[in-house]
C-alpha cells in the first residue's frame, strides 16, 4: 500500500486559484463555516509539496511558517538546499513523488499551485481531489487545471457545504 497524494485546494467557480497578481482576497472575504475541513485534512498528512510561487506567497503572508511540523518540499529551479522549514527540490516530479509514496508515512498534500500541479496531472499522480469552490466568477487568473490532461475517472466520495463554500471530495477510480 503506497501513500496517497491529496490535492486540497480552493478555486473560484470558473476555475481560478488566484488572480494573475497572486490575489486571494476573494477567498478570504467569502463567508465560510469553520475551517472547511482543513485541520481534518492536515491530520491525515505528514508531507507537503508545493511550487516556488506558492511558497513565496505563503512566506509573504504569514508571520510564522504554518507547516513546521510537516516535511515540506518546494519545487524550484531557482533555489537549492534547504532552510529551517523546507527543502528545495529540482528533480523529476514523477520519480521524486513515486519514491516518496513508497516510503513509510501518512498522506502527502499537494498544495499547488497550478504550475507544479500540472506535472502531477500529466502523470495522474493525485489520488484524492478535495476541491473547495468559492462563489466567485473571477473571469481571469491562474487556472487550476491546464489543458491536455489525461482522462482521469473519479469517484465522488462526498460533498460538504461550508457556508458559501462547497467542497467536493473525489477519489481516483482507476490508475493507468
Ligand atoms: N486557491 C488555492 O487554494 C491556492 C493553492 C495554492 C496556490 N495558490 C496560489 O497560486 C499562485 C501560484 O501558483 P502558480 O501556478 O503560479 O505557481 P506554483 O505552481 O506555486 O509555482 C510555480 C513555480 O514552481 C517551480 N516549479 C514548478 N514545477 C517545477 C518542476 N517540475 N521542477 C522544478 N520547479 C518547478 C518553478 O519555480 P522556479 O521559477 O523557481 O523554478 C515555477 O515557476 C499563488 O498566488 C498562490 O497563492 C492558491
Amino acid at each position: 500500500m503506497t501513500r496517497e497524494v491529496i490535492l486540497y485546494i480552493a478555486t473560484s467557480l470558473d476555475g481560478f486559484i488566484a488572480t494573475e497578481d497572486d490575489n486571494l482576497q476573494w477567498l478570504d472575504e467569502t463567508e465560510g463555516e469553520g475551517d472547511a475541513g482543513y485541520l481534518d485534512m492536515l491530520n491525515t498528512i505528514d508531507t507537503i509539496i508545493m511550487g516556488k510561487r506558492t511558497y513565496d506567497y505563503v512566506m509573504a503572508h504569514v508571520d510564522e511558517f504554518p507547516y513546521s511540523d510537516k516535511k515540506c518540499y518546494v519545487f524550484t529551479t531557482s533555489e537549492k538546499g534547504s532552510n529551517e522549514h523546507v527543502e528545495f527540490v529540482n528533480e523529476n516530479v514523477v520519480e521524486f513523488t513515486n519514491t516518496l509514496k513508497q516510503q513509510e508515512g501518512a498522506k502527502i498534500w499537494m498544495v499547488g499551485g497550478a504550475g507544479i500541479l500540472d506535472d502531477f496531472m500529466k502523470e495522474n499522480l493525485i489520488d484524492e481531489y478535495i476541491i473547495t469552490v468559492s462563489p466567485h466568477i473571477l473571469g481571469s487568473g491562474i487556472p487550476l487545471f491546464k489543458e491536455n490532461n489525461p482522462k482521469i475517472d473519479l469517484y465522488l466520495e462526498s460533498t460538504t457545504r461550508y457556508g458559501q463554500f462547497v467542497q467536493m471530495h473525489y477519489k481516483v477510480k482507476t490508475k493507468n
